[in-house]
């Protein structure tokens, strides 16, 4: 595909920017946002309630979403897939539930350092909740996890190890598959979060074998309030609900409450069901476009930016020296000048960027690096972007009053 026929699809793209802050949301094409119009247009009726034809197509048309979803991420069933609001409530999901059912007194539970605050806090709240204590894997300077580090930090007592598949901070991609295996072996389960992953490289849980798997719809080219959990169906039955509400329950008396089946004893309250519609359209507009694609235009924009990042004196790209282990996520710090003011400089001249600790603080502490800048890049994006960000880089030191 050229520039000028990936650009036509974008509609905000369409002005005097250059938007490089897809780690934090994404574009969204026309298609997405005509298939919310048609929701709202044609389907439009509470889903799952009413026994009436709209109500009926509503229901129809948030299944069609789910199996889409389903498929995209290779689930074996559609009811392994829960829809949520984003990847922090699926995260918050698995931390309340899963802890409720399988975690007590003196049961350990892993994170990874580098993990985004959304997979770090719930775990922190709910394993103390149940009495276990939270450990932590940290990484290299460069955001390296090793199968190595993983063995030595599991233990009998390590009931779940949760990681992001991709770092919003590095862009590095962890060896999900293999970490998969080691948890396995110990009898530990595996939860990622696979917000930074699902926009730029094909996911298949079964292959990876993963316990849990979330992510945003609104990263993904489709509409904010929307996100999907990935839970292999044993664990999700035997897990309690996180939300209690409408559509969750099979029967309920002053007595006795029995839940729903899959997925609706995790789906309490009216769903959005037009955000749904605009997900199933957002993967089939990933499909056509295809990873092999969005892979070859992100590598190429990734060099083409790096390359130009490391002959800048007193430029610091955080994490590895490889395009290849950032899919698109250039962090960086500037000697001796404050992000903010790096930030403030960027939007000045259009540039969306995005500066401070990225929700990953306690990586941020690790690095010992307050806070850093991040450019990130999606398959939209262009040699032209790219320029215009590195001709504000060269200037933003000598413009602070430096050599
Ligand atoms: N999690 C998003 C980011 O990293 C918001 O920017």
């Amino acid at each position: 595909m050229t520039d000028i026929e990936v650009r036509k699809l974008f509609p905000l793209l369409n002005q005097d920017i250059a938007y490089l802050d897809s780690a934090a949301t994404a574009q969204k094409p026309q298609c997405v946002m005509d298939a919310v119009a048609e929701f709202y247009t044609r389907y439009n009726a509470n889903p799952m309630r009413g026994l009436y034809e709209l109500s009926l197509s509503a229901t129809d048309s948030y299944e069609q979403a789910r199996q889409k979803t389903a498929d995209f991420v290779h689930a074996k069933q559609s009811c392994e897939i829960i829809f949520t609001r984003n990847a922090t409530e699926s995260l918050n999901l698995v931390a309340s539930s899963f802890c409720e059912r399988f975690v007590s007194e003196g049961d350990e539970i892993l994170v990874a350092t580098s993990e985004h605050h959304s997979n770090f806090l719930p775990w922190k709240k709910y394993a103390k909740l149940h009495g276990a204590v939270v450990r932590y894997l940290d990484c290299t300077q460069e955001g390296l996890y090793t199968a190595e580090m993983l063995k030595n930090a599991l233990t009998p007592k390590t009931k779940i190890f949760t990681i992001a598949q991709i770092s919003n901070v590095f862009g590095r991609v962890n060896p999900i598959q293999e970490f998969a295996e080691i948890c396995h072996e110990m009898g530990t389960m595996i939860c990622v979060d696979g917000s930074q992953s699902v926009p730029h490289i094909a996911v298949n849980v079964q292959e990876l074998d993963v316990d849990f798997f979330a992510f945003s719809g609104h990263k993904l080219y489709a509409p904010m309030g929307i996100g999907a959990l990935y839970g292999k169906k044993n664990l999700l039955e035997e897990m309690p609900p996180f939300l209690q509400g409408g559509e969750m329950i099979d029967y309920v008396s002053k007595e006795k409450t029995i839940f729903a089946e899959l997925p609706q004893k995790f789906e309490a309250g009216t769903v959005s069901a037009g955000d749904a519609w605009g997900l199933k359209s957002a993967i089939e507009f990933v499909e056509s476009i295809g990873f092999d694609e969005i892979e070859r235009r992100e590598l190429h924009l990734t060099e083409y930016a790096m390359k130009q990042m490391q002959e800048i004196p007193h430029v610091n790209i955080v994490g590895d020296k490889l395009p290849e282990n950032h899919h698109g996520i250039l962090t960086f710090t500037i000697d001796e000048v404050h992000p903010h003011d790096i930030a403030e400089i960027f939007a000045s001249e259009n540039v969306c960027i995005r500066a401070g600790h990225h929700c990953a603080q306690p990586l941020h502490i690790l690095l010992g690096i307050p806070s850093t800048v991040r450019a990130s890049l999606a398959f939209y994006n262009t040699d032209e972007d790219i320029d215009r960000f590195i001709s504000v880089l060269k200037k933003i030191r000598s413009q602070m009053g430096y050599e």
